[in-house]
């Protein structure tokens, strides 16, 4: 039987250079006031975030600043957020900056209208509360990295530090932000080393939705267009993050590869990488799920050898004369080697995880992939074998 499959995408995205300009008449759109959730401002991009601010207030917006969002945002602290929402009556909330911001302004707006706690609302409980959409606040996702997607998805990923666990809220349409503003001269300013690890996140939100049984002929699409870019333009982008054409085709990237996982999914290299956060949160998303790749592709490939062939083949183009069964077996070792050219570390030991949470890595990964349906879902022996090989690998 042919595939069904149904699919819901971003409502409204103002995409180029200077479209930040229009961040206040966006904002009128949903009221007079608004929160914005950035995380401490890197001092390389203090003018982006100024300008924005400026932006609104130009535009007779009150603003409220929540600057303490933070890399792997917890649940304590987006509750903090939507109670000081709820306290200065807000009528939306503006994420700006990248994933981490942008979930933590999709969270506040949930705890804006629902009590509880927003970890209630999430895949970690065994009985989540329901979400009610038409409650939630606006959202209006301005981005300043290139990577994460969150301005196109309905995702809001945490993490509990008591319980050292990283998890998602459950994924429901109303948790899409409203007006996602993507104005690439926003990420100019990025330094190298969050350029590569954010970049490296849409090369795998496109490769996992599209390395999946869930995929579908737009996310094929979608998928391969945004691999392409990422494997053409993140390097430059790396090497020089003046480089405007590399920053655009990157924010063009980000984009499509978010909308890829808003019509599938991610798969074992993020819950690999959202287990090794849950216990060392200081790891950077990007980083944590580069790792598992190499792993991730060794046990994909006996199941999905022709996408990965076409993978290859957008990163070296010479694999064009070869079958797809040697274009597939290549992709370990090109990806290796652009994680290097980028500058990205290799192991979990590397990044100072501790040899004493790998067993609960590994009760965390298997809990979460217990969920994928996936070819490629491997048994709890393989699962164990591939932890031990990303804790030590060196390439
Ligand atoms: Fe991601």
């Amino acid at each position: 039987m042919l595939r069904q499959f149904s699919m819901d995408f971003a409502a409204n995205v103002l995409f180029g250079e200077g479209s930040v300009a229009s961040a206040g008449e966006v904002a009128l759109r949903y009221g007079r006031t608004a929160m914005v959730v950035t995380c401490p401002w890197p001092d390389e991009q203090v003018p982006q975030f100024k300008r924005v601010l400026r932006i609104l207030e130009d535009a007779g917006i009150r603003v409220v600043l929540f600057n303490r969002a933070r890399s792997n945002p917890t649940s304590a602290l987006i509750d903090e957020a939507g109670a000081i929402a709820r306290e200065e009556r807000i009528d939306m909330v503006i994420g700006l900056g990248g994933g981490s911001a942008i979930d933590t302004a999709k969270g506040a707006s949930l705890c804006y209208a629902h009590d509880g706690g927003v970890w209630q609302y999430t895949y970690a409980v065994d009985d989540p509360y329901p979400i009610f959409p038409e409650k939630l606040l606006p959202v209006i996702a301005i981005t300043t990295t290139s990577g994460t997607g969150s301005h196109v998805t309905p995702y809001a990923v945490l993490q509990n530090t008591k319980l050292r666990v990283k998890t998602a809220v459950i994924a429901t349409k109303g948790m899409m932000p409203n007006v996602a503003i993507v104005d690439p001269e926003q990420v100019v300013s990025l330094p190298p080393y969050q350029t590569a690890v954010t970049g490296f996140d849409v090369f795998a939100h496109a490769f996992e939705a599209y390395v999946d049984d869930h995929s579908n002929p737009f996310v094929e699409l979608l998928a391969l267009h945004a691999i392409k870019i990422a494997a053409r333009n993140l390097v430059s982008a790396y090497k020089d993050g003046t480089d405007k054409q590399a920053r655009y085709n990157m924010a063009i990237g980000d984009t499509l590869a978010g909308m890829c996982i808003t019509l599938n999914n991610t798969s074992m290299p993020h819950l690999i990488g959202q287990a090794i956060i849950g216990k060392r949160h200081e790891i950077t998303h990007g980083q944590s799920l580069a790792i598992a790749y190499p792993e991730f592709v060794d046990c994909a490939l006996p199941f999905y050898e022709s996408e990965m062939a076409k993978v290859a083949r957008l990163f070296s183009p010479t694999l064009k004369h070869v079958n797809d069964g040697e274009a597939a077996s290549a992709l370990k070792g090109i990806l290796i080697a652009w994680q290097r050219e980028l500058g990205i570390l290799t192991s979990a030991a590397e990044l100072g995880v501790s040899e004493e949470d790998k067993e609960a890595v590994l009760e965390e990964t298997l809990r979460t992939c217990a969920f994928l349906t996936q070819k490629a879902r491997q048994s709890r022996a393989q699962v164990s074998a591939m932890i031990n090989r990303i804790w030590y690998q060196r390439f």
